[in-house]
């Protein structure tokens, strides 16, 4: 289901967007890897790009070709770098991406925004999450954060918040429904990849090994992909504006303990 599809994966150099582009090219895509870092065994063509700022998204727009199939924003960042990094890589320059791209990709395309169970609490946070995707454009992160009061502390699970209420509302831009361009989110729980250390040491051990402990082990970046190609592929042309746990049921663990059912 994805011969012959021209796909762009993000955060190509490691983890859950190294192996989703792997997946992908063994499954016939024409992958096109972008990342900060150089994979070191790159697949496809490779695009260095710094996607923080909006000249960093521009030139990557810029550089890509027309007919895009699939864009897969698996790029992300834990936190550890502080709240505006954190936001202009997991929202704002994701967003902008997806957006700036949508002229270049194909009618019945996919985008996948890989969020997280970290964006669990986007319900009882709303107001902020509104608020936030409110903003349009690629406003200064710093500024952006403080007018939102999203602080280093929370800058992870806020990034990954704002991004689910966005991927709900992208899924009716005219940009993409126009094009009949899916839009849909993958909530992993943890992955076993070099970003895990990084969530220990902004969560905690006891939150972490609590999570892991609540379905048997972490997951892998194998336990990943196949969704996000899945979302990518004409099998999944009816699922448009959701977000799809893919945490061997960790958020059912969470919402039974919040909804206490
Ligand atoms: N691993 C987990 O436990 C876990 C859990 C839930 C969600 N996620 C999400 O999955 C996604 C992938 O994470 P991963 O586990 O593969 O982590 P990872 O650290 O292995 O990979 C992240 C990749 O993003 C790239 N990146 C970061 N900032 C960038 C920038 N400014 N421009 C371009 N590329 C940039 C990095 O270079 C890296 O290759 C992230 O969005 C993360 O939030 C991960």
């Amino acid at each position: 289901m994805l011969i012959g599809k021209t796909m762009v994966v993000t955060g190509a150099a490691s983890g859950i967007g190294k192996r989703t582009a792997e997946l992908a090219h063994s499954m016939g895509a024409n992958v096109i890897s972008v990342d900060r870092n150089t994979p070191d065994t790159p697949v496809g063509d490779f695009i260095a790009a710094d996607l923080s700022t909006p000249q960093g998204v521009q030139e990557l727009i810029d550089a890509l070709p027309d007919g895009i199939d699939a864009l897969a924003n698996v790029a992300g960042l834990s936190g550890t770098t502080g709240v505006a990094l954190t936001l202009a890589v997991n929202f704002l320059g994701l967003r902008a991406l997806s957006l700036g791209l949508a002229p270049k990709m194909n009618q019945l395309g996919s985008v996948i925004n890989v969020a997280s169970i970290a964006g669990f609490g986007w319900r009882p946070n709303l107001a902020r999450a509104k608020a936030a995707v409110g903003v349009l454009g690629f406003p200064d992160p710093a500024a952006f954060a403080a007018d939102h009061g999203v602080t280093d502390e929370i800058a992870y699970p806020t990034s990954k918040e704002f991004l689910l209420l966005w991927t709900y509302q992208a899924a009716h831009h005219s940009l993409f429904k126009d094009k009949n361009i899916r839009v849909n989110a993958v909530s992993p729980g943890p992955v076993e990849t070099p970003i895990l250390k990084q969530f220990r040491s902004v969560l905690g051990d006891e939150r972490v090994d609590s999570d892991i402990d609540r379905v048997g082990r972490a997951g892998t970046a194998n336990d990943i992909a196949p969704t996000i190609l899945f979302l990518a592929s004409d099998g999944a042309r009816w699922i448009n504006g959701t977000n799809i746990a893919c945490d061997g049921g960790l958020e059912a663990s969470v919402m039974a303990e919040a909804m206490d059912f």
